[in-house]
């Protein structure tokens, strides 16, 4: 099958390359034969390509994200280690998310699930159901582990028997589509009591609806507000401190729970 490999740069920009024979172009690297270049080199080596110098790693996530095809706005670092935390998210788990997009909080989930773990993904749209599944599967080769991965094409608000079938006792669900608010009540359902749902929702009004609609279906919401990302920077004439680029807005998450129904 060969294996695959990141080419590194130093400032953190990966390249992910097959180690199997036959030319290949890799964008911002060029055209070579893989296995015949990589020929005596290993994982902790230094190679030279073109231009750049690259160090040999084993891929990871970061360096699959970096790779990855994107058509929709993918959920990034910031919120989805939060997400994944806060929602308890880990071996084992059982999830569903959608819309599932490129792929991009899919391969955040599928990294932490471990091969134990199942994960259901669920998209309306065929297109990016195509570029999300190329991401996902290429990731499934470079991970160690990767969960039981099932992408329902359809609509979330109709996809709660599929889903069903594979799994009916989710311990956290993750909406975001543009009206999350319209399908809420398709996946409540498949959530064990105490699994949590949350939905990323880039605007207030977005946000309101959907509070309003896991508090109508009797979930508690646990935890909202946006995750703010400041970055530093080293100062050129010494000191570390706030670097000059300005802090942007992704979504509000709202995060809620399942509880069990009153006593009769
Ligand atoms: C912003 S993107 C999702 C990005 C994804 N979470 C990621 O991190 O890469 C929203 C996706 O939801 C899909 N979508 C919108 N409404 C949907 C629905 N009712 N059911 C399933 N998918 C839906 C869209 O086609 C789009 O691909």
């Amino acid at each position: 099958m060969g294996e695959w490999v990141a080419l590194r740069e130093d400032d953190g920009r990966a390249y992910l390359v097959h180690r199997v024979p036959g030319e290949v172009k890799v964008k911002g690297l060029g055209r070579f034969d893989a296995e015949k270049m990589l020929d005596g080199y290993g994982i902790g080596d230094r190679i030279t390509v073109g231009q750049k110098t690259l160090s040999i790693v084993n891929p990871r996530l970061p360096e699959a994200r970096r790779n990855m095809s994107r058509r929709a706005q993918v959920i990034g670092a910031k919120d989805a280690g939060f997400l994944v935390s806060w929602m308890g998210i880990g071996v084992g788990s059982k999830v569903l998310e959608g819309g599932h997009g490129s792929g991009g909080l899919a391969m955040h989930l599928a990294s932490v699930l471990g091969r134990s773990g199942t994960l259901i993904s669920v998209e309306n749209r065929n297109e990016h159901a195509e570029v999300g599944s190329a991401n996902m599967k290429r990731l499934e080769q470079v991970l160690p582990e990767f969960p039981d991965w099932h992408l329902i094409e359809g609509d979330l608000a109709s996809s709660g028997s599929v889903a069903s079938g594979i799994c009916d006792d989710l311990d956290a669900a993750i909406i975001d589509v543009a009206e999350p608010w319209t399908v809420i009540s398709e996946i409540v359902p498949l959530l064990r009591i105490g699994g949590r749902l949350a939905c990323y929702c880039p605007t207030t009004s977005q946000l309101e609806k959907s509070w309003d609609e896991v508090e109508r279906l009797g979930l508690i919401v646990e935890w909202s507000g946006e995750m703010v990302e400041r970055r530093w920077t080293k100062a050129s004439k010494g000191g570390v401190r706030p670097g000059n680029q300005p802090m942007g807005h992704t979504a509000f998450l709202l995060i809620s729970a399942r509880i069990a129904s009153e006593e009769e």
